[in-house]
Parts: structure tokens; sequence; C-alpha cells
């Protein structure tokens, strides 16, 4: 099966030689992490993203992956100020089993190849109590589009008319293969009301389920005394791997190692569409991260049981809205089949499109 469904990076994206030995010089060098600890994470991990963001350390919170901790930062919110929650629609798709399992009432907001609308912003804003705002600005999961730098500004002046908290999800932002990244939400506000989540999957390894949260000081101490509850502490080998990476300067070769391999496949896909689709669909052109969004002629449930009988996977497009709007989409992934099959699976779906 070619799989354009698996927001996963390609095996070789993943440096089992380098982590083993980060592993290693990580244990010995410190053996506390072996040990119980802060809930909030590895200290060196959190002082060093706390420079990167500007923070005190105490406001980060290093969790287990992205998503454990925006499992957190919900349940917070949702106490702390009950209300909906404003997504983009299309947005990724585990966080809405997530809210639809907390019982969060969830409210899509329009996006458009810009990105969040503000304009629909501002009318969901007047549209009753908001709980906060989850947004991925950058390389977004589904859509792979990014939010320009002057919607950032307005989508900031928006939470601050309305006091609304914001969290900007931003596991793709490194992973560019072109052009000037616009700056984060977090910068553009200062931190007071954004609240800044990313995560190593996609620059270091998805397995060494390391993610942070850069948070108002009150809303960190939360979210930590949650981890605390829910395991204690975090994994602290893994983290100070993650931190041992950083330390002997090998993060920014790796990352740049990723973004040629990853580079190649979202081209491959983008001259495959080129070659196979012009004129039939259309899609957008992410300058990173792992995905893009095909509008279809064609009703997207039925194509993948057609392309799965054919051998090619992908995501339906009605699986990113929380209203199940979206039929006739589909998010396709280029992170993890090579270049050559991500040529054969485009030309599968185009002829199942034309059949
Ligand atoms: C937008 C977004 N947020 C969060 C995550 C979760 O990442 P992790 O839990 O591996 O850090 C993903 C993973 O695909 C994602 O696409």
């Amino acid at each position: 099966m070619i799989s354009f469904a698996r927001g996963a990076p390609a095996p070789e994206c993943l440096d089992a030689e380098l982590l083993a030995d980060c592993a290693r010089a990580a244990v010995l060098g410190d053996p506390g992490v072996l040990a119980y600890g802060p809930g909030g994470g590895y200290e060196p991990l959190r002082a060093w993203l706390g420079a990167r963001h500007g923070v005190d350390a105490a406001r980060v919170v290093v969790t287990n992956g992205g998503l454990q901790g925006f499992v957190f930062y919900t349940e917070e919110l949702l106490a702390e100020r009950p209300g909906r929650v404003l997504v983009e629609a299309p947005t990724y798709d585990r966080p809405l089993k997530i809210l639809a399992r907390l019982g969060a009432d969830v409210v899509p907001v329009a996006m458009d190849a810009e990105g969040l609308d503000p304009d629909a912003l501002e009318s969901a804003l007047r549209g009753g109590a908001t709980s906060f705002l989850y947004t991925i600005p950058t390389f977004q999961n589904p859509s792979g589009r990014t939010l320009s730098t002057e919607r950032r500004r307005r989508v900031v002046e928006l939470a601050r008319e309305h006091g609304v908290p914001v969290l900007e999800d931003d596991p793709y932002g490194l992973v560019r293969y072109e052009g000037e990244p616009p700056p984060s939400l977090h910068e553009l506000e200062g931190g007071e009301l954004v609240t800044y989540a990313s995560s190593f999957s996609k620059t270091v390894a998805p397995g060494v389920r390391v993610g942070w949260f850069a948070a108002p000081a009150d809303l960190a101490a939360r979210i930590e005394a949650r981890a605390v509850s829910n395991y204690i502490s975090p994994p602290f080998l893994t983290q100070a791997t993650v931190h041992e990476l950083i330390g002997r300067g090998a993060f920014e070769p790796n990352l740049e190692r990723i973004r040629g391999l990853l580079k190649v496949r979202r081209d491959a896909m983008l001259t495959a569409l080129q070659q196979e689709l012009a004129g039939e669909a259309t899609w957008s052109e992410p300058q990173g991260g792992y995905f893009l969004w095909v509008d279809l002629p064609v009703d997207a449930a039925d194509l993948l049981t057609r392309a799965e009988a054919a051998g090619v996977t992908f995501v339906k497009g009605a699986d990113f809205f929380a209203d199940g709007s979206g039929s006739r989409a589909a998010r396709l992934a280029f992170s993890y089949a090579s270049p050559s099959e991500i040529g054969e699976g485009v030309s599968t779906l185009a002829s199942l499109l034309r059949a």
C-alpha cells in the first residue's frame, strides 16, 4: 500500500545511530534522568526552550508529545473558561476527537488559501462565550496552508480585543523547504494570551515523544500539576537525549538533512499532481510541512474505497471538519512515501478519478 495517509516521517529521516549515541551520553552524563523528577520536564531542556521563546523556564512544560499537552491545555481551559472552542475548518483530526470526548462545543472557523479568515474569526468571537481558539498557523495539518503575517497581526488584535486565549500549535514551522518564516502569534502577542506548542516529533523523531508548551506562568504551573497527577514525571531519558543532541550541535544539521529528504517528496508530489491532474483538481502548494490539500471533482470517500483497492491510501477531507463537510477534498501526506511511490500513487489516483 502506498500511504499518503500517514502523517509520519519517511524512515530515512530518523537517525538511529545519532539518537542511540545521544541516549547513551545522556544517561551516563546525568544518571538523574533515571529517577523521578519535575512533572514539567527535564530542566536543562526547559531552560533551552525558555531561552528560545524568550520566557522563563518555569513557563515551559515539556509533555509526552504535543498531543498530550493538547489534552492538558484543553482540560485546563474548559474548566477555567467554559465556552466554545474555535477551530480552523479543516483542522487536525485528533484534537477534534479529543474535544468531542471532553464534551467541548466546537465551532469551525472558515479558512482560505491564506489560512484562517480573520473576518470569520471575528464573527465567531461575537457569537458567544469562547474558551479558546486552537490554530495551526504554519504548514497546517491538514491543509498545508500558512497564515500570512498580516492575518497573524489581525488574529492577535482580535484575541486581545476579546480577551480570548489562543493555542498556537506549530510542530511543522521548522520543517521549511523555502521562503521566509513569518513571526509566530506568540512572538507577535508576547505570550500573555497565546500559548505556543510544538514538538520534536518532526525535527528529531516522533518516537522520542517530546513536545512542549510555552504558556502564561499560571497556566504552565497548572499544566505541570496535571502532568504530575497523570504520570508523576515524564520520560527524562528521551528529553535528555534530545537535549544532548542539541548540546552537541546536531539539531540544525539533522533538521537540514530532514528538510532535504522531505523537500524532494514535496516536489515529487507537486510535479505528479501537475502532470496528472492539472485542470481536474486543485491543491495547496506548501513551502514546508508534511501535507497538501486537494479539492476533488468527486466524492473523496468513494475515491478512497477505490484507491485502497488499487493500493493507495489517503485521508478523506471530511475527517478534518467538525461538521462533516469537506466531502470533495483529501489530505495527501508526502512525508512518508518514497519519491517514486509518490509518482506512482498520484498516477493511480488520477486514473481512478477519470474512471
Ligand atoms: C498539528 C499537529 N499537532 C500536534 C501533533 C502531535 O504531535 P506529537 O504528539 O507527536 O508531538 C501533530 C502530529 O501529527 C500535528 O500534526
